[in-house]
């Protein structure tokens, strides 16, 4: 039988934490034959309610489930995980300036980058799911220099999903049946969703969602707006930011990086830019990407028309911004 893969988890207490940790446990992330270890961190304020959690993992019983470490000692959290997701930051609260949470989650994420450069297992998957995700994930990278780059990631799968999900409202098919819609950029409300590429495998054969669609004030307009201030409706609706499908598309960001995407298919992830689509080298920026043997590859070559380029540009800008802020933090 195979050997339990260790899966880290900090703000392992919070929303997300809550609706994560059981779908680990269950193989949904990993694979239902492939036995995990669950590590999770969270700070000595929520240890108590970490306790908690880790009582009712216990007491449903996981077949897969091989071990449950609880702690607040980030170092005890790092040591030896092969997956990383990093859920836990600091909140922006009412009054707080957009610099001040910047510095808080600067210091948490250098601090987090050196305990798990030290301790983690060689070649550990990086996920941030905290926000600024992106800026988060930079940091990250800068201060743990041994993990390769292609290790560290933020997760704009929901995103991705969100915009599956309205194409699939808007054109009454399965979800399954939509593919190749991209997020590009911030997981922010500049964030670009572009359905140039996307497709619906219909009974006549694949067929461009721009020709199902036909309407493209709506695909310009409405689609992009609802896809980007999704998450500020979901928290309007239920008072708390949205837990379930973040937790759910964080176990298809590391689903779909170590076992691979399907072919033909390419989903989004947030991944140190080389520079491709003439998006500034050295940030964290979604990009298309395919996944194979363990490691992403960023789509190349798809046509990228003026409308885009101006989308895929401001966010790119916002993003320079947010790392100069970061940065600011730092000294
Ligand atoms: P939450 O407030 O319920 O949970 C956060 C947890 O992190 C708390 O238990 C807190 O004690 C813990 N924490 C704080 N500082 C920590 C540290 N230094 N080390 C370890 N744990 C720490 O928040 P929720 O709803 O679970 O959201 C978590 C984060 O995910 C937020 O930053 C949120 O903005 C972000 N998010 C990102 C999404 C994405 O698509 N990238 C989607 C939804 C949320």
């Amino acid at each position: 039988s195979k050997e339990p893969i260790r899966v880290l988890v900090t703000g392992a207490a919070g929303q997300i934490g809550y609706a994560l940790v059981p779908m680990i446990a269950r193989g949904v992330m990993l694979g239902a034959d492939q036995p995990v270890i669950l590590h999770m961190l969270d700070i000595p304020p929520a240890a108590e309610a970490l306790n908690g959690v880790k009582m009712e993992l216990v007491d449903a019983a996981f077949p897969l489930l091989k071990g449950v470490v609880a702690t607040t000692d980030v170092v005890e959290g790092c040591t030896g995980v092969n997956v990383a997701v990093m859920v836990g930051g600091f909140p922006r609260k009412e009054g707080m300036e957009r610099k001040d949470v910047m510095s808080k989650n600067v210091s948490i994420y250098k601090a987090q980058a050196s305990a798990l450069e030290k301790h983690a297992a060689a070649n550990c998957k990086v996920l941030v799911v905290a926000n600024p995700a992106n800026t988060n994930a930079l940091i990250l990278k800068e201060f743990a220099p041994s993990i390769p780059e292609k290790n560290i990631s933020c997760l704009t799968r929901l995103d991705h999903n969100r915009a599956l999900g309205q194409i699939s409202e808007r054109l009454n098919v399965q979800v399954s049946d939509v593919k190749n819609v991209i997020i590009w950029g911030n997981h922010s409300s500049t964030q670009y969703p572009d359905v140039n590429h996307a497709t619906v495998k219909t009974p006549a054969g694949e067929k461009p969602v721009r020709e199902l669609v036909a309407d493209d004030a709506w695909l310009n307009g409405e689609f992009i707006s609802t896809v980007q201030q999704r998450g500020a409706a979901i928290i309007k609706a239920r008072k708390l930011s949205s837990a379930l499908s973040a937790a759910s598309s964080a176990c298809d960001h590391i689903r779909d990086w170590v076992l691979g995407t399907p072919e033909g298919t390419f989903v989004s992830m947030g991944v140190y830019s080389d520079g491709s689509y003439n998006v500034p080298a050295g940030l964290i920026y979604s990009f298309p990407v395919t996944c194979k043997n363990g490691e992403w590859t960023i789509v190349q070559g798809l046509a990228i028309d003026e409308y885009s380029r101006k989308k895929l540009d401001l966010t790119a800008d916002e993003l320079s911004e947010e790392k100069a802020l970061a940065y600011s933090c730092l000294s």
